[in-house]
Protein backbone atom coordinates (compact mmCIF):
# COMPACT_ATOMS: atom_id res chain seq x y z
CA UNK A 1 0.00 0.00 0.00
CA UNK A 2 3.11 2.44 0.49
CA UNK A 3 5.38 1.91 -1.77
CA UNK A 4 8.76 4.06 -2.50
CA UNK A 5 10.92 5.09 -5.33
CA UNK A 6 14.35 4.03 -3.90
CA UNK A 7 17.36 5.80 -4.18
CA UNK A 8 20.55 5.03 -2.91
CA UNK A 9 23.81 6.43 -2.81
CA UNK A 10 27.17 6.99 -1.22
CA UNK A 11 29.00 9.98 -0.01
CA UNK A 12 32.51 10.65 2.17
CA UNK A 13 30.81 11.46 5.06
CA UNK A 14 27.33 12.65 6.29
CA UNK A 15 27.96 16.72 8.16
CA UNK A 16 25.22 19.41 8.81
CA UNK A 17 25.24 22.40 6.28
CA UNK A 18 28.24 22.08 4.16
CA UNK A 19 26.88 20.10 0.39
CA UNK A 20 27.55 16.41 0.93
CA UNK A 21 28.37 15.85 -3.15
CA UNK A 22 27.59 12.64 -3.73
CA UNK A 23 28.44 9.43 -6.09
CA UNK A 24 26.14 8.38 -8.53
CA UNK A 25 22.15 7.25 -7.25
CA UNK A 26 20.84 3.81 -8.27
CA UNK A 27 17.25 3.77 -8.15
CA UNK A 28 14.63 0.41 -7.58
CA UNK A 29 11.53 0.09 -7.24
CA UNK A 30 10.71 -0.48 -3.63
CA UNK A 31 8.79 -0.75 -0.55
CA UNK A 32 7.82 -3.51 1.21
CA UNK A 33 5.49 -5.86 -0.96
CA UNK A 34 7.63 -4.42 -4.74
CA UNK A 35 10.50 -5.93 -2.90
CA UNK A 36 8.60 -8.89 -2.21
CA UNK A 37 7.68 -9.83 -5.70
CA UNK A 38 11.24 -8.41 -7.21
CA UNK A 39 12.56 -11.30 -5.08
CA UNK A 40 10.26 -14.00 -6.08
CA UNK A 41 10.80 -13.28 -9.69
CA UNK A 42 14.73 -12.92 -9.00
CA UNK A 43 14.19 -16.66 -7.71
CA UNK A 44 12.68 -17.82 -10.60
CA UNK A 45 9.19 -17.62 -9.08
CA UNK A 46 5.59 -16.06 -10.66
CA UNK A 47 4.37 -12.83 -8.55
CA UNK A 48 2.19 -10.28 -9.63
CA UNK A 49 2.28 -6.38 -7.82
CA UNK A 50 -0.67 -4.67 -6.88
CA UNK A 51 -0.27 -1.52 -5.80
CA UNK A 52 -1.10 2.47 -5.65
CA UNK A 53 1.01 4.91 -6.61
CA UNK A 54 0.77 8.59 -8.26
CA UNK A 55 2.98 11.05 -9.66
CA UNK A 56 6.24 11.09 -11.54
CA UNK A 57 7.88 9.19 -8.34
CA UNK A 58 5.54 6.44 -8.97
CA UNK A 59 5.48 6.79 -12.87
CA UNK A 60 9.16 6.23 -12.27
CA UNK A 61 8.93 3.06 -9.96
CA UNK A 62 6.17 1.40 -12.12
CA UNK A 63 8.61 1.75 -15.74
CA UNK A 64 11.60 0.19 -12.75
CA UNK A 65 9.63 -2.72 -12.02
CA UNK A 66 8.19 -3.08 -15.74
CA UNK A 67 11.73 -3.20 -16.81
CA UNK A 68 12.75 -5.87 -14.00
CA UNK A 69 9.94 -7.86 -15.81
CA UNK A 70 7.81 -8.11 -12.46
CA UNK A 71 3.95 -8.33 -13.65
CA UNK A 72 1.76 -5.83 -12.59
CA UNK A 73 -0.91 -3.39 -11.90
CA UNK A 74 -0.71 -0.29 -10.79
CA UNK A 75 -3.90 2.05 -9.36
CA UNK A 76 -3.57 5.57 -10.26
CA UNK A 77 -3.85 7.55 -6.92
CA UNK A 78 -3.77 11.63 -6.67
CA UNK A 79 -1.04 12.02 -4.29
CA UNK A 80 2.99 11.41 -5.29
CA UNK A 81 4.28 8.13 -4.37
CA UNK A 82 7.14 8.78 -1.95
CA UNK A 83 10.91 8.83 -2.36
CA UNK A 84 13.22 6.45 0.23
CA UNK A 85 16.77 8.13 0.65
CA UNK A 86 19.74 5.56 1.30
CA UNK A 87 23.08 6.89 1.71
CA UNK A 88 26.17 4.92 2.32
CA UNK A 89 28.75 7.30 4.46
CA UNK A 90 31.75 6.06 3.22
CA UNK A 91 34.60 6.69 5.96
CA UNK A 92 32.79 5.00 8.41
CA UNK A 93 30.63 1.95 6.50
CA UNK A 94 27.52 3.36 8.26
CA UNK A 95 24.68 3.74 6.64
CA UNK A 96 21.80 6.30 6.87
CA UNK A 97 18.14 5.72 5.41
CA UNK A 98 15.36 8.20 5.25
CA UNK A 99 12.02 7.05 5.00
CA UNK A 100 9.04 9.34 3.77
CA UNK A 101 5.56 8.98 5.19
CA UNK A 102 4.00 8.58 1.62
CA UNK A 103 0.88 10.53 0.06
CA UNK A 104 -2.21 10.72 1.88
CA UNK A 105 -4.94 7.82 0.07
CA UNK A 106 -8.59 8.84 -0.20
CA UNK A 107 -11.21 6.13 1.24
CA UNK A 108 -12.31 5.77 -3.51
CA UNK A 109 -8.14 4.27 -3.27
CA UNK A 110 -8.26 2.43 -0.97
CA UNK A 111 -11.43 0.49 -2.10
CA UNK A 112 -10.04 0.46 -5.98
CA UNK A 113 -6.76 -1.08 -4.33
CA UNK A 114 -9.28 -3.55 -2.52
CA UNK A 115 -11.47 -4.04 -5.83
CA UNK A 116 -8.56 -4.65 -7.70
CA UNK A 117 -6.79 -7.01 -5.52
CA UNK A 118 -9.93 -9.31 -5.05
CA UNK A 119 -9.97 -10.03 -9.04
CA UNK A 120 -6.60 -10.69 -9.06
CA UNK A 121 -7.00 -13.48 -6.15
CA UNK A 122 -8.31 -16.18 -7.93
CA UNK A 123 -5.78 -18.77 -8.86
CA UNK A 124 -3.28 -17.34 -6.56
CA UNK A 125 -1.48 -19.47 -4.23
CA UNK A 126 -0.33 -16.94 -1.85
CA UNK A 127 -1.04 -13.33 -0.92
CA UNK A 128 1.39 -11.11 0.61
CA UNK A 129 1.05 -7.88 2.25
CA UNK A 130 4.56 -5.61 3.74
CA UNK A 131 4.98 -2.37 4.78
CA UNK A 132 3.54 0.52 6.59
CA UNK A 133 0.14 1.98 5.36
CA UNK A 134 -0.08 5.52 4.03
CA UNK A 135 -1.78 8.38 5.96
CA UNK A 136 -5.10 8.45 5.25
CA UNK A 137 -6.07 4.34 5.20
CA UNK A 138 -7.52 3.87 8.56
CA UNK A 139 -4.50 1.11 10.39
CA UNK A 140 -7.20 -2.06 10.13
CA UNK A 141 -7.04 -2.13 6.71
CA UNK A 142 -4.90 -5.01 6.06
CA UNK A 143 -8.20 -6.97 8.26
CA UNK A 144 -10.01 -6.19 5.08
CA UNK A 145 -7.21 -7.42 3.17
CA UNK A 146 -6.92 -10.88 5.30
CA UNK A 147 -10.60 -11.05 5.16
CA UNK A 148 -10.58 -11.06 0.80
CA UNK A 149 -7.58 -13.78 0.83
CA UNK A 150 -9.71 -16.28 3.28
CA UNK A 151 -12.99 -15.56 1.82
CA UNK A 152 -10.56 -17.10 -1.53
CA UNK A 153 -8.93 -19.52 0.27
CA UNK A 154 -5.27 -17.48 -0.84
CA UNK A 155 -2.78 -17.58 2.30
CA UNK A 156 -2.24 -14.63 3.60
CA UNK A 157 1.12 -13.46 4.38
CA UNK A 158 1.72 -10.41 6.68
CA UNK A 159 4.85 -8.49 7.41
CA UNK A 160 3.67 -5.19 9.14
CA UNK A 161 4.05 -2.94 11.83
CA UNK A 162 2.63 -0.63 14.58
CA UNK A 163 -1.13 -0.09 14.62
CA UNK A 164 -1.27 -1.73 11.16
CA UNK A 165 0.07 -5.26 12.81
CA UNK A 166 -1.98 -4.53 16.06
CA UNK A 167 -5.38 -4.60 14.38
CA UNK A 168 -5.38 -7.54 11.88
CA UNK A 169 -6.54 -9.98 14.01
CA UNK A 170 -8.24 -12.65 12.09
CA UNK A 171 -7.48 -14.18 8.72
CA UNK A 172 -3.35 -14.40 8.47
CA UNK A 173 -1.99 -17.95 7.46
CA UNK A 174 1.77 -16.04 8.64
CA UNK A 175 3.43 -13.29 10.24
CA UNK A 176 6.45 -12.29 10.09
CA UNK A 177 7.16 -9.32 12.98
CA UNK A 178 10.96 -8.72 13.84
CA UNK A 179 11.33 -8.84 17.34
CA UNK A 180 11.08 -5.43 17.97
CA UNK A 181 7.43 -5.34 15.36
CA UNK A 182 6.59 -8.36 18.31
CA UNK A 183 7.28 -6.43 21.28
CA UNK A 184 5.00 -3.29 20.08
CA UNK A 185 2.21 -5.45 19.23
CA UNK A 186 2.29 -7.23 22.39
CA UNK A 187 3.41 -4.39 24.54
CA UNK A 188 5.96 -6.15 26.40
CA UNK A 189 9.57 -6.22 26.47
CA UNK A 190 10.42 -9.80 25.63
CA UNK A 191 13.77 -10.26 26.53
CA UNK A 192 14.06 -13.92 26.45
CA UNK A 193 13.91 -16.38 23.99
CA UNK A 194 11.16 -17.89 26.12
CA UNK A 195 9.10 -14.69 26.06
CA UNK A 196 9.43 -14.39 22.28
CA UNK A 197 8.44 -17.84 22.15
CA UNK A 198 5.43 -17.17 24.33
CA UNK A 199 4.30 -13.93 22.62
CA UNK A 200 4.19 -15.10 19.42
CA UNK A 201 2.48 -18.40 20.48
CA UNK A 202 0.20 -16.29 22.05
CA UNK A 203 -0.75 -14.81 18.93
CA UNK A 204 -1.56 -18.01 17.62
CA UNK A 205 -3.66 -18.99 20.39
CA UNK A 206 -5.85 -15.54 19.74
CA UNK A 207 -6.12 -17.17 16.29
CA UNK A 208 -4.31 -13.97 15.02
CA UNK A 209 -2.05 -16.37 12.48
CA UNK A 210 -1.13 -19.81 11.91
CA UNK A 211 2.16 -19.39 12.12
CA UNK A 212 4.40 -16.40 13.17
CA UNK A 213 7.93 -16.12 11.78
CA UNK A 214 10.11 -13.77 14.12
CA UNK A 215 13.39 -12.31 13.13
CA UNK A 216 15.73 -11.27 14.86
CA UNK A 217 18.28 -9.64 12.79
CA UNK A 218 21.68 -10.53 13.68
CA UNK A 219 20.77 -13.18 15.46
CA UNK A 220 18.63 -15.12 12.84
CA UNK A 221 14.85 -16.63 13.53
CA UNK A 222 12.10 -18.06 15.46
CA UNK A 223 9.45 -20.21 13.79
CA UNK A 224 6.52 -20.76 15.91
CA UNK A 225 3.73 -22.80 15.52
CA UNK A 226 0.44 -23.91 17.30
CA UNK A 227 2.84 -27.40 18.95
CA UNK A 228 6.50 -26.44 18.18
CA UNK A 229 9.60 -23.76 17.81
CA UNK A 230 12.98 -24.00 16.11
CA UNK A 231 15.43 -21.34 16.66
CA UNK A 232 17.53 -20.39 13.24
CA UNK A 233 21.03 -19.42 13.76
CA UNK A 234 22.09 -16.36 11.38
CA UNK A 235 23.71 -17.06 8.42
CA UNK A 236 27.43 -15.46 8.77
CA UNK A 237 28.04 -13.12 5.61
CA UNK A 238 29.53 -10.04 4.67
CA UNK A 239 27.48 -7.10 5.21
CA UNK A 240 27.09 -4.46 3.09
CA UNK A 241 23.21 -3.23 3.09
CA UNK A 242 20.31 -4.44 5.40
CA UNK A 243 17.82 -2.72 3.45
CA UNK A 244 14.82 -5.18 2.21
CA UNK A 245 16.36 -8.55 3.75
CA UNK A 246 13.28 -8.85 6.09
CA UNK A 247 11.06 -8.62 2.49
CA UNK A 248 13.35 -11.05 0.91
CA UNK A 249 13.37 -13.48 3.60
CA UNK A 250 9.40 -12.99 2.85
CA UNK A 251 9.67 -13.95 -0.68
CA UNK A 252 11.81 -16.94 0.18
CA UNK A 253 9.46 -18.45 2.38
CA UNK A 254 6.46 -18.12 0.40
CA UNK A 255 7.87 -19.07 -2.85
CA UNK A 256 9.29 -22.05 -1.01
CA UNK A 257 5.68 -23.35 0.53
CA UNK A 258 4.71 -22.84 -3.12
CA UNK A 259 7.25 -25.18 -4.10
CA UNK A 260 6.22 -27.59 -1.81
CA UNK A 261 8.68 -26.82 0.69
CA UNK A 262 8.03 -27.79 4.67
CA UNK A 263 7.71 -24.55 6.83
CA UNK A 264 11.32 -25.42 8.51
CA UNK A 265 12.75 -25.91 4.94
CA UNK A 266 10.84 -22.95 3.36
CA UNK A 267 12.25 -20.65 6.62
CA UNK A 268 15.93 -21.85 5.70
CA UNK A 269 15.23 -20.91 2.32
CA UNK A 270 13.92 -17.21 3.92
CA UNK A 271 16.99 -17.01 5.58
CA UNK A 272 19.52 -17.45 2.86
CA UNK A 273 17.67 -14.63 0.83
CA UNK A 274 17.72 -12.36 3.92
CA UNK A 275 21.30 -13.18 4.09
CA UNK A 276 22.26 -12.88 0.42
CA UNK A 277 20.21 -9.54 0.56
CA UNK A 278 22.93 -8.50 2.94
CA UNK A 279 25.80 -9.22 0.45
CA UNK A 280 24.37 -6.71 -2.23
CA UNK A 281 24.99 -2.89 -1.64
CA UNK A 282 21.95 -0.22 -0.93
CA UNK A 283 18.74 -0.98 -2.03
CA UNK A 284 20.07 -4.11 -4.57
CA UNK A 285 18.36 -7.29 -3.26
CA UNK A 286 19.62 -10.38 -3.34
CA UNK A 287 20.97 -12.39 -5.92
CA UNK A 288 19.65 -15.83 -6.85
CA UNK A 289 23.07 -17.72 -6.64
CA UNK A 290 24.01 -16.16 -3.34
CA UNK A 291 20.59 -17.67 -2.00
CA UNK A 292 21.13 -20.87 -3.60
CA UNK A 293 24.46 -21.54 -2.62
CA UNK A 294 24.02 -20.14 0.93
CA UNK A 295 20.24 -22.62 1.22
CA UNK A 296 22.28 -25.28 0.02
CA UNK A 297 25.00 -24.78 2.82
CA UNK A 298 22.56 -24.72 5.35
CA UNK A 299 20.43 -27.83 4.36
CA UNK A 300 23.00 -30.02 2.09
CA UNK A 301 19.94 -32.07 0.97
CA UNK A 302 17.91 -29.45 0.28
CA UNK A 303 16.43 -28.88 -3.28
CA UNK A 304 14.97 -24.99 -4.29
N1 LIG B 1 23.19 -8.51 10.67
C1 LIG B 1 22.67 -9.67 10.23
N2 LIG B 1 23.41 -10.80 10.24
C2 LIG B 1 22.90 -11.96 9.81
N3 LIG B 1 21.65 -12.11 9.32
C3 LIG B 1 20.87 -11.03 9.29
C4 LIG B 1 21.32 -9.74 9.75
N4 LIG B 1 20.33 -8.84 9.56
C5 LIG B 1 19.30 -9.53 9.02
N5 LIG B 1 19.62 -10.84 8.84
C6 LIG B 1 18.76 -11.89 8.26
O1 LIG B 1 17.62 -11.30 7.63
C7 LIG B 1 16.42 -11.64 8.36
C8 LIG B 1 15.49 -10.44 8.42
O2 LIG B 1 16.15 -9.36 9.05
P1 LIG B 1 15.49 -8.48 10.20
O3 LIG B 1 15.18 -9.33 11.38
O4 LIG B 1 16.38 -7.31 10.41
O5 LIG B 1 14.08 -8.09 9.57
P2 LIG B 1 13.58 -6.80 8.84
O6 LIG B 1 12.18 -7.09 8.46
O7 LIG B 1 14.53 -6.45 7.74
O8 LIG B 1 13.64 -5.72 10.00
P3 LIG B 1 12.75 -4.39 10.18
O9 LIG B 1 11.49 -4.57 9.39
O10 LIG B 1 12.52 -4.29 11.67
O11 LIG B 1 13.62 -3.30 9.64
C9 LIG B 1 16.90 -12.13 9.72
O12 LIG B 1 15.99 -13.06 10.29
C10 LIG B 1 18.23 -12.78 9.36
O13 LIG B 1 18.00 -14.06 8.83
MG1 LIG C 1 10.61 -5.81 8.13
Amino acid sequence: MNPALDIATSTEVVIPTEKMRCGSPRYDPGGGGINVARVVKTLGGAAFAVFPAGGPSGQSLEGLLARQGVPHIRIPVEGVTRESFTVDEQRSGQQYRFVLPGPSLIETEQRTCLENLAGYLAGARFLVASGSLPPGVRADFFQDVADLAAGQGVRFILDTSGEALRLTRRGVYLLKPSVRELRECVGRELSSEAEQIQAARDLITEKRAEVVVVSLGAKGALLVTERRYERFAPIEVPIRSAVGAGDSMVAAIALGLVRGMELQQAVRFGMAAGAATLMTPGTELCRRDDVEKLYLEQSPNGNT
